[in-house]
């Protein structure tokens, strides 16, 4: 039946972008939902009543219902490493017993974030937020978001372990007055452990007579935590169910609960748990996880789409992109299926992306007048994150949805070097506003909506196995040097350690 489907979807003529608005005036509403302050509009898009019902059977057919259920109900939907992904059960959905353990985790925290405001931990001005991959995007881009309107610390986060990074982040910090909180699920990774060895040492070298007792542990390994040093008591635990690019809503999220307060943070969790009851109850033709997916499938498998490039118009989104390619592409760049067959099609297209209005002075050409087919989104906010005059927002706002309206219509011309083709697919996400609870709804969309994408690829998108390799031959460089390697890597390491 599958196949079958599959077959149909690909057999129907690619219906007319241009002129898909005067076949079928209703389009707009039936192509546009709204959920949590969010209003998606995919209207822009190749979809047909038609299309997308055979999309949304697809769907179905591919076990949507009962995958997306068992991913709700704590089953081990992570075949190969047998465990659940319960990152909805920090916001509340979830089984009554993960809901009750993520909320006693978080009470754990809260409890932490009210001791520091209340100075157990001496006079704190500075957070240092020590991780990488899921351990630091998440956090990094709700600061950049959010801490605009004032954070009652300064946080910096550090990522990579070149010391160019920790330099940065410290330069202005007095190691007196720093809190530095160490993010790490398996709290092992080598980067994140180089890091806080460093800053243990900078807050030694600065006078601080006990640097540990200045370090909190997030982590899902609370017994490597206190291996390394840490106080029993300022390490704030997560769930091992909790993937680590799914894992801002768990303590990873701490500075944001500190810096920007309890209520923020619960905001958040409010705003995902929104779009998570919405993914979950709504029906297949209103649900905007279900639907985004299965116009993401269609232009990836069907049309050969390699990239999709998202382009959000506000500043405070401007992290927005990094943060979904670890999310998309560590969680469906596979070629395996579930049942252990190589995939029948290409998995994840590259996430890539930018702000608006800056990437049309800069990579816009190639998405009006490029080989490539390039489905955009568009990601804006109908309130301004600033004091200036609204003139600013009018033309940032003006400018976005002039571009989508120019990859739709494309203009003739008798020059071909003038002329736009047009016919080019884009989806609007119109926030309300950026606050925490509507950037907790659109992140949640997209958790969804890529494990939708999963569902139609058939693919186990909680593993990452792709990063082990590299992090194995790294380790072995380390220890052994240039030992058993082709030339060129031999030689690059005699050039650079002699
Ligand atoms: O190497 C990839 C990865 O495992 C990511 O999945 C993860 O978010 C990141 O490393 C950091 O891992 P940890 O939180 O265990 O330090």
């Amino acid at each position: 039946m599958t196949e079958t489907r599959w077959n149909a979807i690909t057999a129907m003529q690619q219906p007319d972008l241009k002129a898909l608005f005067n076949i079928d005036p209703d389009r707009l509403d039936w192509l546009t939902t709204s959920v949590g302050g969010l209003r998606f509009d995919w209207s822009k898009t190749h979809m047909t009543r038609e299309l997308l019902g055979e999309l949304l059977a697809l769907a179905e057919d591919r076990g949507f219902t009962a995958r997306r259920d068992a991913l709700f109900s704590g089953a081990a939907v992570n075949i190969t490493e047998g465990r659940a992904a319960e990152h909805g059960a920090e916001r509340g959905e979830g089984t009554a017993d993960s809901v009750a353990r993520a909320k006693m985790l978080h009470n754990r925290m809260r409890g932490l974030v009210d001791a520091i405001d209340a100075g157990a931990l001496g006079e704190v001005r500075h957070i240092v937020h020590i991780g990488i991959g899921g351990s630091a995007l998440g956090p990094k881009m709700l600061m950049d978001a959010l801490s605009r309107d004032g954070s009652r610390y300064d946080v910096a986060v550090v990522s990579n372990v070149d010391g160019c990074a920790l330099e940065e982040a410290v330069r202005y910090f007095d190691p007196e007055t720093t809190l530095v909180a160490v993010a790490s699920k398996t709290f092992t990774t080598a980067e994140t452990m180089q890091n806080a060895r460093s800053v243990i040492e900078w807050m030694t070298d600065g006078g601080v007579e006990d640097p540990y007792g200045r370090i909190i542990a997030l982590t899902a390994a609370p017994e490597k935590a206190v291996e390394w040093g840490v106080d029993e008591t300022r390490i704030l635990p997560f769930s091992e169910t909790v993937g680590g690019r799914y894992s801002l809503w768990s303590s990873i999220g701490f500075p944001v609960a500190l810096a920007l307060g309890w209520d923020a943070f619960e905001s958040l969790l409010e705003g995902a748990a929104i779009m998570d009851r919405h993914f979950r109850l709504s029906p297949p033709e209103k649900n905007a996880p279900l639907i985004a997916a299965c116009i993401d499938h269609y232009y990836v498998r069907a049309l050969g789409a390699q990239t999709r490039g998202l382009f959000a118009y506000d500043e405070r989104l401007r992290l927005l992109a990094d943060y979904l390619q670890q999310l998309e592409m560590e969680s469906n760049g596979k070629s395996v299926k579930l049942d252990g067959t190589l995939v029948d099609g290409p998995t994840a297209p590259i996430t890539w992306g930018g702000v608006g209005t800056d990437a049309q002075h800069a990579v816009f050409q190639l998405l009006h007048q490029g080989t490539h087919l390039v489905p955009v989104e568009f990601i804006a906010s109908i309130e301004q994150g600033h004091g200036f005059d609204t003139a600013h927002h009018q033309m940032l706002l003006i400018n976005c949805f002039a571009q989508g309206a120019a990859l739709m219509q494309g203009r003739e011309s008798d020059d071909p070097a003038r002329a736009y083709p047009g016919g080019r697919p884009s989806t609007t996400i119109l926030m309300d506003d950026v606050t925490p609870a509507e950037l907790g709804a659109l992140l949640a969309f997209y958790e969804n909506r890529t494990f939708a994408n999963a569902v139609l690829m058939e693919i186990n998108p909680f593993d990452q196995f792709g990063v082990e390799l590299g992090k194995q031959i790294a380790n072995s460089i380390a220890q052994d040097g240039p030992k058993d390697f082709d030339p060129s890597t031999e030689a690059l390491i005699k050039l650079a350690f002699g």
